[in-house]
Formats: structure tokens, sequence, C-alpha cells
């Protein structure tokens, strides 16, 4: 599906390119660009995994602009949008990744070293729910992070939400991947399944249906969710900053 069905939501392909060309991969940082591509070489069937390097830059302005030095990301992979964010935090940042995956985060590791970020980076090879509740244990973690950056496993982001509030600092960001779904979110099921049908000559997997509903619940919800402020923002695949209000 990942070469039949772009995750990118600008229709006009002149137009992406034009951005990529003009401000994204000339500012690219080296280490970035070479994980990019070691992940390009070692998961070609996983291009889609990493965030878009706009994407990664986007995640890396809001990181500067708050001035973020406790993040925390679920949903690492390869390291793509955290070597993003772990540039964009001061020397003194302390960033907990959480993955399920340690094998695929050791193939980013040491684009993270050659970057001199790694020692700012606390891997934790856990299950996102568990590893949440993990860091909750420990009292001192509540209400401390500045920013969260969530790319997981999409059913679970509403069970991620309760515990990421508790974890983060009254005006502290968190971001979630992946709000639009290819775009799908805005058709009705039948429709989307008739469309990778025709595109792919597949069924849609049923992870693919099962997100598309639990991202459409996801946004309901945070849209009126009171103790936080939204942005949905068109980038990439769809992002959602939610600033913590109360
Ligand atoms: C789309 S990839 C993340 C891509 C990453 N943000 C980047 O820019 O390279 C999703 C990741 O979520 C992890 N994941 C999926 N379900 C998880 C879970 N329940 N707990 C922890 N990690 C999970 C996968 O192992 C995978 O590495």
């Amino acid at each position: 599906m990942a070469d039949t069905v772009s995750k990118t939501l600008l229709f006009s392909t002149n137009l992406q390119q034009y951005i990529f060309d003009t401000s994204v991969y000339p500012n690219e940082h080296k280490q970035l660009k070479e994980l990019r591509e070691a992940t390009f070489d070692k998961y070609s069937d996983k291009r889609e995994f990493s965030v878009p390097v706009d994407e990664g830059m986007f995640l890396a302005m809001v990181v500067k602009l708050m001035n973020a030095k406790r993040t925390l990301e679920i949903g690492v992979f390869t390291g793509y949008s955290l070597l993003s964010t772990a540039l964009a935090t001061p020397d003194d940042g302390q960033i907990t990744a959480i993955d399920l995956d340690r094998e695929a985060y050791e193939v980013g590791l040491p684009f993270m070293e050659k970057a001199g970020v790694a020692g700012k980076i606390n891997f934790v090879q856990s299950d996102a729910i568990s590893g949440l509740d993990e860091l909750l244990r420990d009292g001192e973690n509540e209400g401390v992070f500045d920013f969260v950056f969530v790319d997981a496993d999409k059913p679970s982001y509403l069970t991620y939400h309760e515990r990421i509030l508790k974890l983060l600092r009254v005006g502290g960001v968190v971001a979630y991947d992946n709000t639009l779904w290819y775009a799908t979110v805005a058709v009705d099921e039948g429709s989307v399944r008739d469309l990778l049908r025709s595109r792919t000559k597949q069924e849609a997997p049923e992870y693919f249906i099962k997100s598309r509903a639990a991202l459409i619940e996801l946004n309901r919800f945070l849209a009126s969710d009171q103790r936080v402020e939204i942005s949905q923002v068109s980038i990439g695949d769809g992002v959602t900053l939610c600033r913590r209000v109360r």
C-alpha cells in the first residue's frame, strides 16, 4: 500500500516537490539525512513509518519555540522524529523515548551519536501503556514534560491521552501524528474500502480501517476536551497539537 497510497495530504505533487526542494531538503541536518537513507535501505517495506522531513522540521520548530527541555516520544522506530526533536532541545534536554522495537532504534542510534544528542535520550523498550504507567508510578514525573510526540498504535491514542495529560505541565504540548490518516477520516468507511481495493487490488487491511475509526473518535474527543486547546495541522499525515490548559 505504501507505494500506491501516498500519506501526504498535498494533492499537488508539484507543490509538494517545490516545498521539499526549496526549504526542506536544503536544511535537513546531515545526520537526519543519513538516518533517513539508512532507514530506507534497511526497511524498504516500511518507508511510510518515519515522519516526513517537513514534519520533522515542524516538530523541531515547535520544540524550539517552546524552549522544551523535557520531552517524551511514543513510537520511535529508527528515530527520525526523535533525532529531529533531540537536535531542537537544549544541551541539558532530557528525552524519554518509548517503543517495543529496540532493534529499529539501534539502527538509528549511530546517527544520534554522531549528531551528539544520544546522551539526552533514555530509550525505554516497552509497550507504550506500560511505559507511561511506569513513568506515572514515579510521582516526580507528573506535570513536568514540556512536549510529547505520539506516533505509535493509533487505536490506543485515547488511552495514551489520559496518561499523557498527567505527565504534561500546564502549557505543555502533546502532538498526535496521523490524525488525518491518509485523508480517509473525511471519507465514509465503504468508500475507503472501495478506494483501496481499486488502487491496491487488495482488501483494506483491518488495522487500517480500525485505525481510521480510532482517529475519527480521537479527533472528535480532542475537539471537545476542555483540558486542552488544539490545532489540527495538515502536514504529513496530519498532526494535532494539543496544549494543556488545565
Ligand atoms: C510509525 S512508527 C514511528 C515512526 C517514528 N516516529 C519515526 O519518525 O521514525 C510506529 C512505531 O510505534 C511502535 N509501536 C506500535 N505499537 C506500539 C505499542 N503498543 N507500544 C510501543 N510502541 C509501539 C512500533 O514499534 C513502531 O516503531
